[in-house]
């Protein structure tokens, strides 16, 4: 349990974790290549790990010690994994379970994944119809739709896919199977989720392109092996940027953070409610831009926040809901029903844990709806396990009145040094990187 109460004034220069969503993928598209990826900065965290213990369960070799800054993957080619001798279990992570089975179903093995007991709650039918009219054999629990799955792969053709949900894992969970299809795969989405397996896919060599709101991917022989550096992570640097843009007399700097414009959905949010957010030192590197963000107190307004925004601010969202406490006027987020089949249900979760800070949040089944300026009072907050509503309640504790405590933050999902980042701000010092 973690005690926190609002700093006097905040002046910070930081680097946040790695992403989560790149790292992943580099280390499973890593296991897939010929020959050896180099990874610079993995996310070292419980999420992550979860996919490398997957993968060398598959017989990929992953040197990642404990502490290093730097992931060796001996990839064994596409067709190089090796059947798994017991069930692979993916922690808290559905981008783990998700893209592997795309993976999976393009292999001739039996293997079976799990998680705990939030990622056994999480819908899986989202994969599962696709891969099977893919032809690979996919079931799972309750009607096909929850964990564990049983994935059955091989012989694979092409579908042309229209996905009823804009999400990345499952774009990229199809994108992984059509590399061992036997013709074109077309699959299109709502609005554009993110694009770092397309753009990591097609830096290894595959043939995966944009045919207006259409990805189209090609079977593919072999990947290339890639060396990548990681950049920070717009996910873990959205709590920093909404406790400056709140905080009477604030300054933060976030250097190296990746700004895939499919990510930065939170830099044009705080910004449509007055939030004062600057891009600084912008720059590609890997395939990906790159770039400082500087945010610092501001008068806020209410905002809607709906349609293509919702996909490029999906995790950032709660965060909005905080950040509304701050402004003047009605803030309002529609179309963001996936926030319900996160980590938990992220609606339901802003409701609960902002109400113990005495504010009123009008809950929709799409959204959520805050009036400001609401004053917070310190609360002690259940997280329930979700890291995304742990750290929510830690930058709603550092912007209330009294003491706020927390516990069950899962913080170690993607930001395992959250709360000693949270410290050394509150504390007016850098934090290095
Ligand atoms: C992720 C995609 C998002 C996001 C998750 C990570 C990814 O999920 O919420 O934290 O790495 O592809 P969906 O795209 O399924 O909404």
């Amino acid at each position: 349990m973690t005690t926190i109460s609002r700093p006097p004034r905040i002046r910070a220069r930081l680097r946040v974790p790695s992403d989560k969503s790149i790292s992943h993928r580099a280390l499973l598209f890593g296991a897939l290549a010929d020959g050896a990826s180099v990874v610079e900065r993995p996310l070292d965290s419980a999420d992550v790990r979860s996919t490398a213990r997957c993968l060398a369960a598959l017989g990929a070799e992953i040197v990642w010690p404990p502490g290093s800054e730097r992931a060796s993957i001996r990839g064994r080619g596409l067709h190089g994994l090796s059947e798994p001798e017991d069930v692979l279990d993916c922690g808290n992570s559905g981008t783990t379970m998700r893209l592997l089975a795309g993976i999976l179903a393009g292999q001739p093995l039996l293997a079976v994944l799990t998680g705990d007991a939030s990622l056994r709650r999480r819908p899986m039918d989202r994969i599962v119809r696709p891969l099977q009219e893919m032809g690979a054999t996919v079931f799972a629990r309750m009607g096909n739709s929850r964990p564990p799955l049983v994935v059955r792969g091989g012989n694979l053709h092409p579908i042309s896919y229209r996905s009823p949900v804009a999400s990345a894992q499952v774009k990229s969970a199809v994108a992984l199977a059509a590399l061992f299809a036997d013709g074109t795969t077309r699959y299109e989405e709502p609005s554009p989720s993110r694009d770092h397996t397309e753009r990591m896919l097609a830096a290894m060599g595959a043939s995966i392109r944009t045919e207006g709101k259409a990805i189209v991917i090609e079977p593919a022989d072999r990947l290339t092996p890639l060396t990548i550096r990681v950049p920070g992570d717009i996910s873990s640097a959205a709590p920093w940027l909404v406790l400056a843009v709140c905080h009477p007399d604030a300054e933060v700097l976030i250097e190296d953070v990746n700004l895939n414009p499919t990510r930065t959905g939170i830099i044009d949010i705080l910004r449509a409610m007055g939030g004062e957010v600057a891009v600084l030192d912008l720059r590609h590197e890997g395939g990906e831009p790159v770039g400082a963000l500087a945010a610092r107190s501001s008068q806020l307004r209410g905002a809607e926040v709906a349609g293509a925004l919702v996909p490029r601010a999906i995790d950032e969202l709660p965060l909005v809901a905080l950040a509304a406490c701050f402004a003047q006027g009605r803030t309002v987020v529609r179309d963001a029903a996936e926030l319900r089949v996160k980590e938990s249900d992220r609606i339901a979760m802003v409701g609960a844990i902002l109400g113990r800070f005495g504010v009123r949040v009008e809950l929709f089944p799409d959204g959520f709806a805050v009036e400001g300026p609401q004053p917070l009072r310190g609360a002690r907050i259940d997280a329930g396990g979700d890291h995304r509503m742990g750290m929510l309640a830690g930058v709603a504790g550092a912007l209330a009145d009294g003491e706020t405590r927390v516990l069950n933050d899962a913080v170690e999902v993607s930001y395992p040094a959250f709360w000693r980042d949270l410290s050394a701000i509150a504390a007016g010092e850098g934090v290095p990187g």
